[in-house]
């Protein structure tokens, strides 16, 4: 739950100061509300964590969630930003982000993406040896130098769904650690349209505990001094990623995030000081846990129903299209009814279905609520991945996203109308009358 989130006298849910029954009525429903205390608690959190290394530094992974106002947010709390399509990056430079605290990531980024990055020197992850040919080449023909990182693929995986493991050595991100000799070879040979910056891993998302990252920072001080002894080329940045989680339902329980930072820092200055490396600039990447548990998503239950086998279903009005999480890799989901919070929890096999056309469209199974036709429903930790995966499935337009600070509520992300749905359609004129 958001950390302001708690019940009033009339048993409401209330978030940020706010009614959610009152939000509901004024903004409709499904609605995002996402509460600003929490995502200043984890950041602050993490900042104080890593106070522990010298030269740290915090880059939010935007695409948990990015619109402008997250990106005024970002810069507010003095973060940096990850940025992975020409999209975030046009909304951070319109947020007015400084370029060199923005860092452009992707297995496959375009040329106009790469341009764009060059032309405004935000640094880049480079993920393999046919990307960084392709960035020399652009930088070349514009005349720039590109700072870069390289993404190594480093054969470490977190306990979590394989879908959102991105570390092993059978992955779509990153290079592989063998072929770093050949990637350092092409980089020193470049060295008008290149400037090797530093190193980038990420293992995946939703990890619950430090192991895997133990391993991380051995795996990168080893190549931070390969590189120095090998090549005399220094490392200037290392960069951890994200990947933390967040507690979605009861049995999970995540490393809080300023342990996380800590012991990340820990485990760096450790791993470094052991090989007698002088310590780089480190770079987190946490997404999903400075925004994941600030976010709770708020739908009108409809209809209901019993079928043969007993299973009760409520049908929410939203559902994959605003939160395809649990259709994609069955993430699991706790909810409440934010208009009798006192409901008692119940046996009944009631399960929250989404509106949308799928039979997967299941947001919560067996949620434990008796929740009923007309109920508002709130569904929390949807701040990541929900409005950033969202799609217009069936026709449906976004839900407005609403941000919660000391009793007040301020739209951050309009709900999509039919005339928004209407306005990229165009019809060839051979069908026009
Ligand atoms: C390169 C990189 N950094 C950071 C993140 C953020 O991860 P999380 O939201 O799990 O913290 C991701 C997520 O996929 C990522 O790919």
């Amino acid at each position: 739950m958001p950390l302001t989130a708690h019940v009033d006298e009339r048993q409401h849910l209330i978030i940020g100061g706010c009614d959610t029954n009152d939000l509901a009525q004024r903004f409709g429903t499904p609605l995002w509300i996402i509460d600003y205390a929490t995502i200043e608690q984890s950041v602050e959190s993490c900042k104080l964590g890593l106070a522990a290394y010298p030269n740290g530094s915090i880059h939010y992974a935007g695409k948990a969630f990015m619109c402008l106002a997250m990106a005024k947010i970002v810069k507010r709390l003095g973060l940096g930003l990850d940025v992975v399509s020409e999209g975030e990056l046009y909304t951070a430079l319109k947020a007015e982000l400084e370029p060199s605290k923005l860092l452009l990531h992707g297995n496959n980024k375009s040329e106009s993406e790469l341009r764009m990055a060059l032309k405004h020197g935000v640094k880049i992850v480079v993920d393999g040896i046919s990307e960084l040919s392709l960035v020399a080449k652009i930088a070349a023909e514009t005349k720039k130098t590109a700072d870069i990182l390289v993404r190594l693929m480093p054969g470490v995986e977190p306990d979590t769904h394989h879908y959102i493991q991105t570390g092993g050595t059978d992955s779509k991100f990153g290079l592989p650690i063998d072929e770093l000799d050949d990637f350092i070879s092409i980089v020193l040979g470049l060295k008008d349209s290149i400037r090797f910056r530093g190193i980038h891993t990420h293992i995946g998302s939703q990890s619950h505990d430090l192991t895997p990252y133990l391993e991380i920072a051995d795996i990168l001080a080893d190549v931070v001094l390969y590189l120095k002894d090998n090549y005399e080329v220094p490392v200037e940045i290392v960069d951890v990623g994200g990947g933390l989680g967040i507690a979605y339902v009861k049995e999970d329980t995540p490393l809080p995030i300023h342990d996380w930072a800590a012991g990340l820092a820990k485990q760096v200055i450790r791993a470094f000081s052991e090989r007698g490396i002088e310590l780089p600039e480190l770079i987190l990447e946490p997404g999903r846990s400075i925004i994941g548990s600030a976010g709770v998503t708020v739908y009108r239950a409809g209809h209901e129903k019993t079928v043969a086998s007993g299973t009760r279903y409520v049908a929410l009005d939203g559902g994959m299209a605003d939160n395809p999480r649990p259709a994609t890799y069955n993430a699991r989901y706790t909810a409440a009814i934010a208009n009798r919070m006192n409901a008692e929890s119940t046996q009944t096999t009631t399960t929250l279905v989404g509106r949308y056309c799928e039979s997967g469209d299941i947001i919560i199974k067996d949620a434990g609520i008796p929740a009923k036709s007309g109920d508002l429903i709130a569904v929390f930790a949807t701040g990541a991945y929900n409005y950033s995966m969202a799609s217009n499935y069936n026709r449906t337009g976004r839900p407005a996203c609403v941000l919660v600070k000391d009793g007040s509520a301020e739209v951050i992300l309009e709900r999509e109308t039919n005339e928004d749905l209407l306005s990229q359609d165009r019809v060839p004129a051979w069908l026009s009358d």
